[in-house]
């Protein structure tokens, strides 16, 4: 199957551009050891696809310790008794080989009876796209290396389109609209069941924020005024004295004043691309000193899905059909967003840019079940993380695959995280008339 080839050969690429003991290395606290992921997308892919789906014993059952991210916090991973670097690549290998056997005898497709972790290859697309997340995870794991650059784009990403035409914010209508989903076969259980959203009518940045427009902020003393920010923020501001986005430093020599660490390369600040490692708490004082707020799940989902012409509920801005490289920034295939403005056949019918692709976007919401959810197929995948202590990420970033990327797609994190690849955009509401 291909998503689970392509899935492998980007994991490969990931974990084979560096030497094996910078693989047992922990390049942050915040993160796990390159080869902890390795191995535990191999342990995953065995509890599903091999034991759960194919009736297997387990080939290593000491592993499944080892690899449970819930027993062990990312700090705690260096200490495991992890598999060495070229072991981990023959257990995966070695489970890789029995998965495509089991891929060969399943009755996948099939609907009576086949039970769901198999109808329509739930359990295959599943597993694709959890190795793909950790293959971003590890893309994030390798921004935070330091040392010579060891990751090449093979194209870069477009140029900067002209925006000066482009209206600033376009306003969504008010009104229910379908938000969710129970026919994308592949969906995974919190973005299900579909269902009737009320959204009242607002407004919505075209673009995301640009490192320009957060420049300003910061220049403006964003980070010196409490005004704008939340308390838990402004507890992470003076706390860890932050000024700017992870992995900015300023420079008097440099135009604009900034520079930046991107896998390993330091270069100016680029003006037009969308701004990046800005924590929940940091997006929300910008749109609060721009005179704005972030948008809700909902209403990001609404500007990403609605088609107003037919009322309908699509999969993606654009239509129905899947990405393509016109149409999103995904797939690490630039290593870096696109400037802001870019990709104009993946626009919404109002003309909204880069809803997928390129940063993940900070929602307003708190991350919480859909009326009619149920976990599956595992309770730790989404529902021991639904409550107010994560905030919804939408839209997926330049190093998302498009296999775990959708209109529908999910993700969530702590709102003082800023290691991961987020942006965000900005609303508002009408003026009362
Ligand atoms: C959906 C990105 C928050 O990485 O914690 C990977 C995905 N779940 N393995 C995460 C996930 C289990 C998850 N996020
Ligand atoms: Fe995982």
């Amino acid at each position: 199957m291909d998503v689970l080839l392509a899935a492998r050969e980007r994991t490969a690429a990931l974990t084979g551009c560096v030497p094996d003991p910078e693989l047992v290395a922990q390049y942050s606290p915040l993160m796990s050891p390159l080869v902890w992921d390795l191995a535990h997308i191999g342990n995953q892919e065995e509890l599903w696809l091999l034991r759960a789906v194919g009736g297997h014993a387990a080939l290593r059952p000491e592993l499944d310790s080892v690899y449970d991210a819930f027993e062990h916090p990312r700090a705690e991973r260096p200490k495991l008794p992890l598999l060495p670097p070229d072991e981990a690549r023959r257990y995966v290998a070695d489970v890789r080989g029995r998965a495509l056997d089991v891929l060969d005898r399943a009755p996948v497709g099939v609907d009576g009876g086949a039970g769901p972790l198999v109808r329509a290859a739930f359990a295959f697309g599943m597993i694709a796209q959890h190795e793909q997340q950790h293959d971003e995870t590890m893309l994030i794991t390798h921004q935070l290396r330091a040392g010579p650059p060891v990751l090449t784009a093979s194209e870069p990403p477009p140029a900067a389109p002209d925006t000066e035409s482009l209206p600033v914010e376009v306003l969504v209508e008010g009104g229910p609209f379908t938000m969710g989903t129970s026919t994308e076969p592949w969906a995974l259980d919190n973005e299900r069941p579909a269902h009737e959203q009320v959204v009242a009518p607002f407004f919505l940045d075209t673009l995301p924020v640009s490192n320009r427009a957060y420049a300003h902020f910061v220049e403006d003393g964003g980070y010196r005024d409490p005004r704008w920010w939340h308390p838990e923020g402004w507890a992470q501001v003076r706390g860890h004295g932050l000024g700017a986005p992870l992995f900015w430093r300023r420079d008097g020599g440099t135009p604009g004043g900034w520079l930046r660490r991107r896998f390993g390369v330091v270069e100016p600040v680029p003006p037009d691309e969308p701004v990046l490692h800005v924590s929940w708490y940091e997006a929300a004082a910008y749109a609060a000193w721009a005179g704005r707020r972030l948008p809700t799940e909902a209403e990001w989902e609404k500007a990403a899905r609605y088609d107003p012409a037919s009322g309908r509920s699509r999969r993606y801005p654009w239509g129905d059909e899947d990405p393509t490289p016109a149409h999103a920034n995904l797939g690490q295939r630039h290593l870096r967003p696109a400037p802001v403005g870019a990709y104009p056949r993946g626009a919404s019918p109002l003309g909204v840019r880069q809803l997928i692709g390129d940063v993940w976007e900070w929602t307003a919401s708190d991350f919480l079940p859909y009326p009619g959810f149920r976990a599956f197929p595992y309770r730790e995948y989404s529902e021991v993380f639904f409550g107010s202590a994560y905030k919804v990420l939408r839209g997926g970033s330049f190093g998302v695959d498009p296999v775990a990327c959708r209109g529908t797609f999910r993700n969530w994190d702590l709102p003082v995280r800023r290691q991961i690849f987020a942006g965000f955009r900005t609303a508002r509401d009408p003026e009362p008339c």
